[in-house]
């Protein structure tokens, strides 16, 4: 294996598609900001899976705007172009072909195993579902393997995806020779997970039912303020985290201590005999602390594409670097004629 990571660190790597106008603080609290943490320990991966995100209906003038609007979500936030490696999918061409590898050592049983893939065909009804779809665990497979990734922090939703990715590197490595590194899920740990603010036993997502449920990072923080404040608590007056009885109460600690680093219990010490409106006050205003310079930051990147594009443009060059190795070490070992463009004259 010739692209093992730089400076014997270990490789992590994950992405997050594009499938709405803004990430929310679900997205940011239970992935993102854990990926900014990652990038002094790891040498990390991060990419925004266009190709995935046309798995399902799509709009093509929405996808590109997305695409830029959550790449610059993502900067602002911290994740640093110079640290990590960061890019989007589609400009990285080698994913594709991996993937299409990857299909051909992949049985249609296998993939029809895919719980993921059987809940969305029964949503949309069987018409409804592309061969994209149904592929979209070994493309998946294909952003890990291209770049030896030792970790992947992904949500539970994702761990029979690494599942498969894992079998499949076994399976060609055991076939045509070693190859790809197997990689390891790191399962991102429950407590992260954000609910929403209106319906508190259900996950903060971009298709809660009142959009008074969820805080859009883009959104205008007074506006942000306003939902914290009228976000639905317990009965009982007590600010105490326990997310069976009090879900609403325990939602807003979550977020409290995630955005400030304290401890749910100092948080809990900090409330004891105030009201819930107390809590409420204090975390309006360290949201809008939070959203503020996020949502310029990224107002900023906006308003100069060619800077953020020039970006993502190196970001892509970074990744071909590593992705056309492997890419070329698989042609290679399955028999492919080598071609000239493979070696290395693009
Ligand atoms: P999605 O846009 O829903 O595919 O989510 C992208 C990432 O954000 C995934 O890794 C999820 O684990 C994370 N995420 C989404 N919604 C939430 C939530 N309500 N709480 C915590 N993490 C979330
Ligand atoms: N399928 C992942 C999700 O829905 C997104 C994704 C695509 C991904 N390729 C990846 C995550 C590679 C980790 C690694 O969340």
């Amino acid at each position: 294996m010739t692209s093992s990571p730089s400076h014997g660190r270990k490789r992590i790597l994950s992405g997050a598609k594009p499938t709405a106008d803004s990430l929310h603080l679900g997205n940011y609290i239970g992935a993102v900001r854990n990926w900014v943490d990652m990038q002094s320990a790891y040498d990390a991966v991060f990419f925004i899976p266009d190709l995935h995100a046309i798995t399902v209906d799509f709009d093509p003038a929405e996808l590109s705007n997305r695409t830029r609007v959550v790449a610059a979500q993502y900067i602002a936030a911290g994740i640093d172009p110079d640290k990590s490696i960061f890019f989007v999918q589609s400009h990285v061409p080698e994913h594709a072909q991996l993937a299409w590898a990857l299909n051909c050592i992949t049985g249609f049983g296998e993939a029809s195993r895919m719980t993921q893939f059987k809940d969305k065909t029964q949503k949309a009804g069987a018409d409804a579902a592309t061969l994209g779809l149904f592929a979209y665990p070994t493309l998946m497979a294909a952003d890990i393997l291209l770049y030896q990734t030792d970790l992947v922090p992904v949500g539970e939703d994702q761990r029979q995806h690494l599942e498969l990715t894992r079998n499949l590197a076994q399976r060609f490595n055991t076939r045509f020779g070693e190859t790809f590194t197997v990689p390891e899920a790191t399962i991102l740990k429950e407590s992260a997970k954000i609910y929403d603010l209106q319906n508190p036993t259900a996950k903060m997502s971009k298709t809660g039912e009142s959009p008074n449920g969820s805080i859009q990072l883009l959104e205008d923080p007074k506006i942000a303020a306003k939902r914290i404040k009228s976000a639905v608590t317990d009965t009982g007056t007590e600010i105490r985290f326990d997310l069976e009885q009090k879900p609403g109460v325990s939602n807003l600690l979550t977020i409290y201590s995630s955005l400030t680093g304290k401890s749910v219990a100092e948080l809990e010490a900090e409330y004891q005999g105030k009201m819930y409106g107390h809590l409420k006050v204090d975390l309006a205003e360290v949201m809008v602390d939070f959203i503020t310079p996020l949502r310029n930051r990224t107002n900023e990147l906006m308003a100069d594409p060619a800077e953020l594009d020039r970006l993502l443009a190196r970001g892509a060059e970074r990744a071909r670097e590593i992705a056309s190795v492997t890419l070329s070490q698989v042609y290679e070992r399955m028999g492919f004629l080598p071609s000239l463009r493979l070696a290395g004259v693009r």
